[in-house]
């Protein structure tokens, strides 16, 4: 069984984390997503990983290399353009060749893994198994519709009537049959190849095509309280640790990690929180549910239940709650103060807010 992860597209979509860097990238509890996706494919025993890349392949690389250090051996495969999911695994047919696969797109975050779905497939072998999770808002996604007997007669992408609330989650399992099905199909009104077509044009032909409903899903929809959500839900199974330094006027409580090099002076920090590597907090408080990035400045300042990127600087500010704030971003006090603040800031910004 091979894996083919999915991290191209333009990378142009403005949302807070995505301007200047790739939304595989986007950190969870200070870990980009795709690492969680990468992970989970070594964990169900998959070795041979291709990796689907477009405009923003310098970045994916400089964060996965030879994937190594996940025990996986990454081969990269070009996408000269974002043209479908679809269009994906056909440029992919020379590294898949007639093996079973996981075709997994990499802005996809699934609580608990693939491993029981890869070894039930690998025992079954169904020509598709497709994953459904229920969601508010069907129209952003592949839509799923079932018979009486839970079996999919057809699948619909991001329709504005959806025949139900199930939708697609970025995890398939594919035999070799779906090399056919991506030749046979042709561009959607979008101009894409979509997958779903092609697992429609299985269903039709009388393939094997299973499905199982999850919970525990979340993908980068730019959604601020989901963004904050799955930040907090993967705090959650933190293990407390300290590889940096803590003086003796500070106090970690409950699961805190600090990363290595990073300082805490005269602070107090409730867990579960994460502090990045080389980052300094200093006179602050940083309170449950907060991810700090690596090398940033937390200086006489309250945070919590939030999530800064690298590099950023928050000096003399309180009380920051239910925010985001992006890669160097400074946030520093201007002469009036409020109760509280939200933030929700892109990269490179920099903000003053009356403190
Ligand atoms: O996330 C689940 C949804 O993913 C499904 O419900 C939809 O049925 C499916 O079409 C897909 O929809 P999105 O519009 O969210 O796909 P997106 O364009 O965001 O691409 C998903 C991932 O695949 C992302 O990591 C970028 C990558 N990608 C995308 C395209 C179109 C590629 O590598 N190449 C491509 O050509």
């Amino acid at each position: 069984m091979k894996a083919l992860v999915l991290s191209g597209g333009s990378g142009t979509r403005l949302r807070p984390f995505t301007l200047t860097s790739p939304k595989q990238l986007v950190p969870v509890a200070n870990k980009p997503v795709l690492y969680y996706v990468l992970e989970a494919i070594a964990e169900a025993g998959i070795t041979e990983v291709g990796i689907v890349v477009g405009d923003t392949a310098d970045d994916i690389r400089a964060a996965v290399g030879d994937g190594s250090r996940f025990g996986l051996d990454v081969t990269y495969l070009r996408q000269e353009a974002p043209l479908g999911l679809a269009h994906a695994v056909l440029i992919a047919r020379e590294f898949l060749g007639e093996d079973d696969f996981v075709m997994y797109l990499g802005d996809n975050f699934i609580v608990g893994g693939i491993t029981s779905l890869v070894e039930e497939f690998a025992a079954e072998r169904p020509d598709a198994r497709i994953l459904l999770t229920r969601v508010s808002d069907p129209t952003a996604f592949g839509v799923a519709e079932l018979d009486t007997d839970g079996q999919v007669v057809g699948l619909e992408e991001k329709p504005e009537k959806p025949k139900s609330d199930l939708a697609l989650v970025g995890v398939y399992l594919f035999g070799a049959a779906v090399h056919d099905a991506v030749r046979a199909i042709r561009p959607s009104d979008r101009g894409e190849l979509e997958i779903t077509d092609a697992i429609q044009w299985l269903i039709d032909g009388g393939h094997d095509v299973r499905s199982t409903v999850i919970s525990g899903y979340w993908k980068d929809t730019g959604n601020v309280q989901d963004m904050l959500e799955v930040n907090r839900s993967v705090l959650e199974g933190l293990e407390a640790r300290n590889d940096g330094t803590v003086d003796a006027g500070s106090e970690l409580i409950g699961r805190v990690r600090v990363e290595a090099g990073a300082r805490v002076c005269g602070s107090r920090v409730v867990g579960p929180a994460v502090i990045g590597a080389g980052t300094v907090i200093s006179d602050s408080y940083v309170g449950p549910y907060t991810s700090i990035g690596e090398n940033c400045l937390v200086e006489d300042t309250e945070i919590e239940f939030s999530i800064v990127l690298g590099e950023s600087r928050l000096d003399g500010v309180r009380r920051v709650q239910a925010s985001l704030i992006g890669r160097n971003v400074s946030v520093t006090p201007a002469p009036r103060t409020p109760a509280a603040h939200q933030l929700i800031v892109g990269d490179y910004s920099k903000v003053q807010i009356f403190s």
